[in-house]
C-alpha cells in the first residue's frame, strides 16, 4: 500500500460526513441500535462493531487502520498512552507461572512493569543485554512465553537483532513484542522481521506536536481481537476520540517531519563529533557505531534522538552545560516540533540511582528548528564549561 494513500485516503469514508476533508471527531460514548437483532449482532462481534466507545469509535478506528497499514500489520488497537499499549500487550501474552526475557534498560515504566508489576502476579522476568541475541537464547527456560524487545532501547540506543530474536522465539514457541516508538512506523517495520506484536507511543512521532498522548498495538487480526476481548475491554485504557483526531492530524505530516528531523540530527551529530568536550555520541547511524551495519539492515533511516557523553567527571559541569542551553527545552519525551534534552544528571542527587545511565550522558532530541540555530546554542553551552 502506498504511503500517500495510507496517510490521505485509507479509512476515510468522506461521503459519510458531507465530504469534509478533515474527519469528524465522533465525541460520543454510545451508539444506538435500531432493533434487538442489530444489538445482538453487535454484541456477538463487538471487536468489529461501533456499540460503545470503550470498544470502538470511528475516529479512533481511522487512526488504527492507518497505523496498522504503516506497520504492515493486519490490525491495530489504540490506547490512551504508549505505556498502556505496552502493558496490555505484555499482559496479553503471560499467565502466572510464565517467564519473560526482556531487553535490559527499556523505557523506565516498561522496566517497572517487568520488574515490579509482573512478579506480583507470578510472572518471572530475566533482563538481558540485547546486543547479542545469544543472551536471549541463554535466558530462555521451558516456561518462557515472551521475548520483549525495544530496539533501539531507551537513552543509550542499543539495537537488538530483530530477525535473530524472532527466529529464537519460533524455535522455542514464544511470542515476541517490540516497542518501535524510537524509529516510528516509517523507519522500521518489525513485523517484516517476524515480530508478533509491535507497540508504539503515538505521543512521540505519530502525534508530532507535543499536544496529545496515545499508544498502539499492531499485529495479526487474531492476536489483536484477543487483546480486545480481554485486556482492552477490561482495563479500559482507551484513546479518546479527540486525541485520536489530533494524532490523525499529526500523521498527515509524518514523512516530512521525519525527513527534516533525520537530516537535522545528522547535521548536529556531525558537528558534535568535532567538539573536544564530547567524549562519545550514542547514535546507531554513525559509521563508527558498533551496530551501524545492523541499524542499516533493520531501519530505513536515523531519527532525531541521540545521546552524548560529556568529557567530564564533574556533575556540576554537566549541569552547567544543560542549564546554559537556551533553545533546547529540558523535558521528557520526544518526537514533537521542539528540540529537547534529557540529562541523566537529573537522576542523581537523591533517589534510586541503581541501573541509571552515567550522569555525564545527555539525551538529545532534534526537532524542526534550523540545525544551525541549534548548533549555535550547543556551542555557547559548551563554551560555558570550557
Ligand atoms: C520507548 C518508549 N516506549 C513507551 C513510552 C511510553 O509512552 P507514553 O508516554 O505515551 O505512555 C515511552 C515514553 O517516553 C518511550 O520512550
Amino acid at each position: 500500500m502506498e504511503l500517500s494513500y495510507i496517510l490521505n485516503e485509507l479509512g476515510e469514508d468522506r461521503e459519510m460526513y458531507f465530504n469534509a476533508v478533515a474527519p469528524p471527531i465522533l465525541q460520543t460514548s454510545n451508539f444506538a441500535c435500531k432493533t434487538v437483532d442489530e444489538m445482538r449482532r453487535m454484541l456477538r462481534n463487538e471487536a468489529e462493531a461501533s456499540l460503545y466507545t470503550r470498544g470502538n469509535n470511528p475516529t479512533v478506528t481511522m487512526l488504527e487502520k492507518k497505523v496498522a497499514a504503516l506497520e504492515g500489520a493486519e490490525h491495530a488497537i489504540a490506547f490512551g498512552s504508549g505505556i498502556a499499549a505496552v502493558s496490555a500487550a505484555v499482559l496479553s501474552q503471560v499467565n502466572a507461572g510464565d517467564h519473560v526475557v526482556c531487553v535490559q534498560k527499556p523505557y523506565g515504566w516498561t522496566n517497572t512493569l517487568m520488574n515490579r508489576f509482573l512478579p506480583r502476579f507470578g510472572v518471572e522476568v530475566t533482563m538481558v543485554d540485547g546486543t547479542d541475541p545469544q543472551n536471549y537464547r541463554h535466558a530462555i527456560r521451558p516456561n518462557t512465553k515472551l521475548l520483549y524487545m525495544e530496539s533501539p532501547n531507551s537513552f543509550t540506543f542499543e539495537l537488538q537483532d530483530i530477525a535473530a530474536v524472532t527466529a529464537l522465539a519460533r524455535e522455542h514457541g514464544c511470542s515476541t513484542i517490540l516497542d518501535n516508538s524510537f524509529a516510528s512506523p516509517l523507519y522500521q517495520n518489525p513485523i517484516q522481521f517476524g515480530v508478533d506484536l509491535v507497540v508504539h507511543s503515538c505521543t512521540k512521532y505519530i502525534g508530532g506536536h507535543s499536544d496529545a498522548m496515545g499508544g498502539m498495538i499492531c499485529g495479526s487480526r487474531e492476536r489483536i481481537n484477543r487483546i480486545f476481548e480481554r485486556e482492552y475491554m477490561t482495563l479500559g485504557a482507551i484513546l479518546a476520540p479527540h486525541d485520536a483526531w489530533l494524532l490523525l492530524r499529526g500523521l498527515r505530516t509524518l514523512p516530512v517531519r521525519m525527513e527534516r528531523v533525520a537530516a537535522s540530527a545528522r547535521t548536529v551529530v556531525a558537528w558534535l563529533e568535532q567538539q573536544p568536550q564530547v567524549e562519545r555520541i550514542l547514535f546507531p547511524f554513525l559509521p563508527s557505531h558498533p551496530q551501524y551495519e545492523l541499524a542499516k539492515r533493520q531501519m530505513r533511516n536515523n531519527t532525531g534522538q541521540f545521546t552524548i557523553a560529556l568529557k567530564t567527571d564533574d556533575i556540576q559541569q554537566v549541569e552547567r552545560f544543560c542549564d546554559s542551553l537556551q533553545h533546547f527545552l529540558m523535558a521528557a519525551s520526544w518526537g514533537g516540533h521542539e528540540s529537547l534534552i534529557y540529562p541523566a544528571a537529573a537522576y542523581y542527587g537523591g533517589g534510586e540511582q541503581q541501573g541509571r545511565p552515567p550522569f555525564n550522558l545527555v539525551r538529545f532530541y532534534i526537532g524542526l528548528e534550523d540545525p544551525d540555530y541549534l548548533i549555535k546554542d550547543i556551542e555557547q553551552a559548551l563554551a560555558a564549561i570550557s
